[in-house]
């Protein structure tokens, strides 16, 4: 049998370039591969947003129509909703005895999270939590592989963690343990070169950008500031234009060159940019299309059925864990 995969996104926004390259794309090329299960991480999404449920809401519909819209095909891969699988609850709490506070505390990604929302003055306990929630999302489909970007592997080696303590404690080869499944380009940065990009630094180029959009954003991509004229000599790293270029240019032989011309001199930022604004609308032009012909009721539909799907799996895991447990009195 297939192994499983598994992976989700926090419904706080929508989808940008960064999602493609970092992780969209990756699952698009495995989900025939594998039995898949994209997931729609709401509940996680408001243990950062509890005070404002209407955006996570709004934006489960969003990430729908975005993974669509870049080839996921729900009749291949089981696209759900996090809050439909209320066993997945109750695997956290059980989890939640195998973990400390200091490992929690400890955690680089929630440690950098926590201080990019300033919370670390008065942390929330659900948010400290999310990656023993985030260990039953994966656990409970007996997920192997796991597409993300680098920010989520303290997330995955957490998760074994657990699965090693659980199995050891319950029953051995109760739980799966599981793999990262890293995207073919790294971190893709933010159009002003600082950091990644990202909604909330509002440096993000989105999928669903029109092509208006898209050309000003990368007419206002970080280059070299000291290449001025034309002729001068120019750098290429740290150079935002190339960065993507790298991620969207096929035609590598081509870029070779193009970067060489820019280091000697004599290629303007006019003429990159323009080539990779063609690059980009050869990917956002389909994507735009097929986002056209999503209504608000098929994206529901596919939400149902998927919903339906990842639960029944999460029950049958569930059966097991109780009784690894001894919790199957009747
Ligand atoms: N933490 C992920 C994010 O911030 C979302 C997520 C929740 C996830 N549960 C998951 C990813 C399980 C992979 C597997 O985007």
């Amino acid at each position: 049998m297939a192994q499983v995969l598994m992976t989700g996104d926090r419904p706080s926004g929508k989808l940008h370039l960064g999602h493609y390259v970092g992780s969209l794309q990756n699952r698009v090329a495995l989900q025939q591969q594998y039995e898949s299960y994209i997931m729609i991480a709401d509940v996680q999404a408001l243990t950062d947003n509890f005070e404002n449920p209407g955006l996570v809401e709004k934006s489960v519909y969003e990430i729908a129509a975005g993974y669509l819209s870049v080839g996921i095909d729900p009749s291949v891969a089981t696209i759900y909703l996090q809050s439909q699988i209320p066993e997945t609850t109750e695997l956290t709490l059980y989890f939640m005895n195998l973990v400390t506070l200091s490992r929690l505390e400890r955690n680089p990604t929630v440690k950098t999270e926590l201080a990019q929302k300033n919370m670390e003055e008065s942390i929330p306990v659900g948010f400290l939590c999310y990656p023993i929630n985030q260990a039953a999302d994966i656990t409970i489909l007996q997920a192997e592989v796991i597409p993300v970007g680098e920010d989520q592997i303290p997330m995955i080696e957490q998760t074994n963690e657990i699965v090693r303590k659980f199995n050891r404690l319950y029953g051995e080869g109760t739980l799966k343990e599981c793999k990262v499944h890293l995207g073919k380009t790294g971190r893709l940065p933010g159009i002003d070169g600082k950091g990644k990009a990202s909604k909330s630094l509002g440096n993000a180029i989105f999928l669903s950008d029109a092509p208006s959009e898209v050309r000003e954003k990368v007419w206002d991509m970080f280059t070299d500031p000291n290449h001025v004229k034309i002729s001068d000599p120019g750098q290429v790293e740290g150079n935002v234009v190339f960065t993507y270029l790298d991620a969207f240019h096929d035609d590598k032989d081509e870029l070779t060159h193009l970067k060489q011309q820019y280091r000697k001199g004599g290629l303007g930022d006019v003429t990159i940019k323009t080539l990779l604004v063609k690059d980009l609308e050869q990917l956002l032009e389909p994507i735009r299309a097929k986002r056209a012909t999503l209504t608000q009721e098929i994206l529901r539909d596919v939400l149902r059925d998927g919903s339906q799907k990842a639960r029944a799996k999460a029950q049958q895991t569930m059966k097991l864990v109780r009784n690894a447990m001894g919790l199957n009195y009747f």
